[in-house]
Formats: C-alpha cells, sequence, structure tokens
C-alpha cells in the first residue's frame, strides 16, 4: 500500500528521546481558552447537575448508536445536563478551572456549537456553548436541519434528532504547546467529550450516534468558522428514543 499523508503525519509526528525540543513554552501569546460571541443574545441554562442517576454499569450496557428519533422533544433541562456532561466545568484547582472530560495538557482546543432542532423552550437554531458561563449564545434562529442533514452526506438523523452536536478545533490552543503533534490530542479529547456525551444520553434516556461524515467546509460555513484556524471535527445526534427503538 502507497504511503499516504496519514502515514506520513504518524511518523513525522513521533515523540523519541531525540527529537523533544528543549525550548519552553510563550506564555504571553498563550491562545484563549474560551471562545465567546459577546454581542450574541444568551440563554442560561440550570446548574443542577444530578440528573444522571443510572449506575455506570447500566450505561456501558445499553448505549449503542441510536439513528431513529420520536417526535419528542428533548428538554432544556437534559439539553443542560448533556452540555455539561460533555465538556462543562468540573471543578476548579488553583484559580484553574477543569472539565468533565481530560484534555492533553488541560489546553481544551474544542468548541461545541449545537444544531437546535426540538428543543422544548429553546427556540430552534444554532448556538455556541459558552463553557465558563454555562450558556448558550445564540448565533442564528431558525430550522437548520436540512442544511445540517445535507452538510452530513444526507444522514436523515441530522434533520430527526432534537439536537446536532458539533464539536471545532481551535488549532492553536494545543499547537501553542504541542505544535503539529497537537492533531494526535485533538482528535483524542473529541473522542472522549463524544463519548461523554453518548454515555449521559443513554443515563438521561436517550439515543445518540457519533457523525464524521461530514463535508467539512459544509459544516464550517453553516456555523460561521473559518475552517483553518478552526474547524469541525466531530459531530453527535441527540434524541429521544422511538418506541421498541434499538437502533
Ligand atoms: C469516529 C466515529 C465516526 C462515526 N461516524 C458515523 C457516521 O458518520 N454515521 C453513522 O451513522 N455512524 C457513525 N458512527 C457510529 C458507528 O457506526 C458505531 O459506533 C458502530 O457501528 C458501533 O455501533 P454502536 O455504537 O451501536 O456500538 C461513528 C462512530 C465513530 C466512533
Amino acid at each position: 500500500m502507497n504511503s499516504g499523508i496519514g502515514d506520513k503525519f504518524q511518523k513525522e509526528t513521533k515523540y523519541s528521546r531525540f527529537s523533544l525540543g528543549k525550548g519552553g513554552l510563550d506564555w504571553r501569546n498563550q491562545p484563549d481558552l474560551y471562545k465567546k460571541y459577546p454581542n450574541s443574545k444568551k440563554i442560561k441554562l440550570d446548574s443542577q447537575k444530578n440528573l444522571l442517576k443510572d449506575s455506570l454499569d447500566n450505561v456501558l450496557k445499553n448505549r449503542r448508536s441510536i439513528r431513529n428519533f420520536s417526535e419528542k422533544p428533548v428538554t432544556k433541562d437534559q439539553l443542560s445536563i448533556l452540555l455539561w456532561a460533555s465538556t462543562g466545568i468540573q471543578r476548579e484547582e488553583h484559580g484553574y478551572a477543569f472539565r468533565t472530560a481530560p484534555s492533553a495538557g488541560a489546553l481544551y482546543p474544542i468548541e461545541t456549537y449545537i444544531v437546535v432542532n426540538k428543543v422544548k423552550n429553546v427556540p430552534n437554531g444554532i448556538y455556541h456553548y459558552l463553557i465558563k458561563d454555562h450558556t448558550l449564545e445564540e448565533l442564528k434562529t431558525g430550522d437548520f436541519g436540512d442544511d445540517i442533514t445535507h452538510a452530513a452526506l444526507e444522514q436523515k438523523m441530522c434533520k430527526y434528532a432534537s439536537i446536532v452536536f458539533i464539536w471545532t478545533s481551535v488549532f492553536n490552543r494545543s499547537k501553542w504547546k504541542y505544535g503539529e503533534r497537537a492533531y494526535r490530542y485533538i482528535y483524542l479529547d473529541a473522542g472522549h467529550i463524544a463519548e461523554n456525551l453518548a454515555l449521559a444520553s443513554t443515563s438521561l434516556g436517550l439515543g445518540s450516534c457519533q457523525i464524521a461524515a461530514l463535508y467539512d467546509d459544509e459544516v464550517n460555513e453553516l456555523i460561521g468558522v473559518d475552517g483553518t484556524k478552526e474547524s469541525v471535527i466531530y459531530m453527535s445526534v441527540v434524541g429521544n428514543l422511538e418506541k421498541n427503538s434499538k437502533e
């Protein structure tokens, strides 16, 4: 098999005893850990975090990819829990906020956007999750179920799910420390967040499915990111289960 860009990347981003740089970090130019939309309309989410009652044992036994959903909307409290569980702030130590999912160097390169198709008391639209304040920032209102479906290779679950989670990476947050090796960590970080979301969804009796089959630039355009400094890398859908739903 020919060696392609992936093989080259894997090879050229290896650590070895001889390749690790000795230079310190440029603390004055550390990228901001939180993206904000200062002029956006805000929707404050409830800070209650005790809705995940199911045992980890049950959740691990029951999680599976769900691609068909009922008409029933997800509630605002459930949305709040899903956002917190996937990537919310979980503790502060020495003035530094740590989150529910681990992150290489605690640099947290992943941003969360959601397409709301059907959530009680939240208008349909596209929002950014302002992690620091556990708040939604409204980017645009309206129905975007068809647009996100087209951008995800026509995967209809994006229209019928209550919520589509879109995770982007702000690459410099990690590249500032890890250079090109950051890409390895960024994808791992996104995986942790997605699994947290999947487990939290199962615990709430909801279904979820990860999505990586997507037209990157179409998703980027929909949420208004440039695709270079910041780009979509992963998505998930969440919704209520159909009766007798297994898939
Ligand atoms: C990185 C990744 C990307 C995926 N992308 C898609 C996708 O685009 N569409 C889809 O229907 N399922 C997608 N899935 C779900 C997998 O198909 C699913 O996890 C797998 O078949 C195992 O089934 P289970 O999740 O029910 O255990 C993805 C899963 C992962 C981890």
